[in-house]
């Protein structure tokens, strides 16, 4: 698995394929660790492994000391084999495994209860191991829209995951927690996904964690925050402006020296850095209007095809000023799917084959999102901070597609 040689920035390379700039990447981890210590200072910087789970990507944010933030059996088995400390491990998610679960607990890493069997499993656990002392998180469900009208939900009858505090589900899950002689229920966690991704919905977050924390007497080790914050984006909030917010918030209640805070975000740490660079294959117009064709994918930058604005940006092939301005030209993707439509041009410069559409602010979740449909997963190439290019994951083939299949 260690990398193939280095290639060299002139290179052509094949399309379509994904490149991660490395000197944007740092930036990003730097805005997000200097937010987390200026504003608390003692504070996690986690990874949500379901984001990208592209093994160069986890290995640079663990050399950089992030934790994985895992919520299935597969990535925390991911993250172990790529070297993740077992106390580095934040265990999430509605659907854990048994073993799994043990073995974080045991080894002291982060485990947030989020189903009513793992409070089961940790009265049996507390009974198997009278002599440890353990720490859990609880997931809180609470009605965001009731705390926060203008927000627009990711659902839209609320959020699913977690125990729920308005119905006292909550409190139960506490209590019964707060039962068992060698557990202390520590932590909070609040990750909650909302389209808006505002400021104010983290400092309402915050706000909730000090009102259940003082409501049921807990005295938390550690609050996670989740994801779900912007990034990469000038015309949006960055972390600054969150965990300005979120630590103002928590300092009403929380101090610092007893209180980590955990954030674990995903694809607002590789937004700015990745983008999807493609081919024009062929021009045709069929009755007047003009499909361009070209070697990646909507199924590449959105495989549920819900999104209609892809930002992009285009380098030509031949110099553009001996070419005709058209008024309509439609960017197509590789399948033989009619829906594989990703813009429309109009009054611009004709496109012709050879010409590169790339796409920027792109393949974060969908460099491991992508379906195996038609085509397999493109490469991925990492552009270093000196320059130089390196394959991170070669273009699958048939020899990866047939693995494991019998005939
Ligand atoms: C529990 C949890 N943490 C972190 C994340 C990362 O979110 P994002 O990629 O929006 O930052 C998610 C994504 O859904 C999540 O469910």
């Amino acid at each position: 698995m260690k990398g193939l040689d280095n290639l060299m920035i002139k290179e052509q390379l094949n399309t379509p394929f994904y490149r991660i700039k490395e000197k944007d990447l740092l930036y990003d981890i730097s805005l997000l660790k200097d937010a987390l210590s200026q504003n608390w200072g003692n504070a996690i910087a986690g990874y949500s492994v379901k984001t990208n789970s592209l093994p160069w990507l986890l290995t640079y944010l663990k050399e950089q000391g992030f934790y994985a933030e895992v919520v299935s059996e597969t990535e925390y088995d991911l993250a172990i084999r790529l070297g993740f400390p077992q106390k580095h491990i934040i265990y999430n998610g509605p659907i854990k495994n048994r073993k799994v679960f043990e073995a974080v607990l045991l080894a002291g890493g982060y485990i947030n209860l989020d189903s009513g069997y793992e409070l089961d499993w940790m009265e049996e656990l507390s009974a198997l191991y009278p002599n440890r002392r353990f720490k859990v998180g609880v997931r809180v469900n609470y009605d965001i829209a009731a705390l926060c009208p203008e927000e627009t939900l990711a659902a839209e009858e609320g959020g699913r995951f977690g125990y729920c505090y308005e119905n006292g589900v909550l409190e139960t899950a506490l209590s019964r927690l707060q039962r068992l002689p060698n557990v202390q229920a520590a932590g909070l966690h609040l990750h909650s996904s909302t389209q808006s991704r505002t400021v104010q919905v983290f400092g309402a977050l915050a706000r909730m964690a000090v009102r259940i924390a003082k409501e049921y007497r807990l005295s938390l080790s550690y609050i996670d925050m989740g994801g779900g914050y912007f990034g990469g984006r000038d015309d949006k909030p960055d972390y600054r402006d969150y965990f300005r917010e979120i630590c103002r918030e928590l300092s009403a209640f929380f101090d610092p020296k007893e209180t980590t805070l955990i954030a674990e975000p995903g694809v607002s740490l590789i937004s700015r850095a990745t983008t999807f660079e493609t081919t024009v294959l062929d021009v045709k117009d069929i009755r007047g209007r003009n499909f361009v064709v070209t070697d990646g994918s909507r199924t590449n930058l959105n495989p549920l095809v819900t999104r209609h604005v892809y930002p992009h940006h285009i380098e030509y092939v031949s110099d553009t000023s001996v070419r005709n301005k058209i008024p309509d030209q439609w960017v197509c993707g590789a399948t033989c799917m009619e829906y594989d439509r990703l813009f429309e041009i109009r009054d611009d410069i004709a496109l012709i084959p050879g010409d590169r559409v790339i796409y920027d602010t792109a393949g974060g979740y969908t460099m491991c999102l992508s379906p195996l449909f038609i085509n397999y997963f493109p490469a991925v190439y990492i552009e270093h901070t000196d320059g130089s290019l390196f394959t991170a994951r070669k273009a699958w083939t048939n020899e990866e597609f047939l693995q494991l299949n019998y005939i």
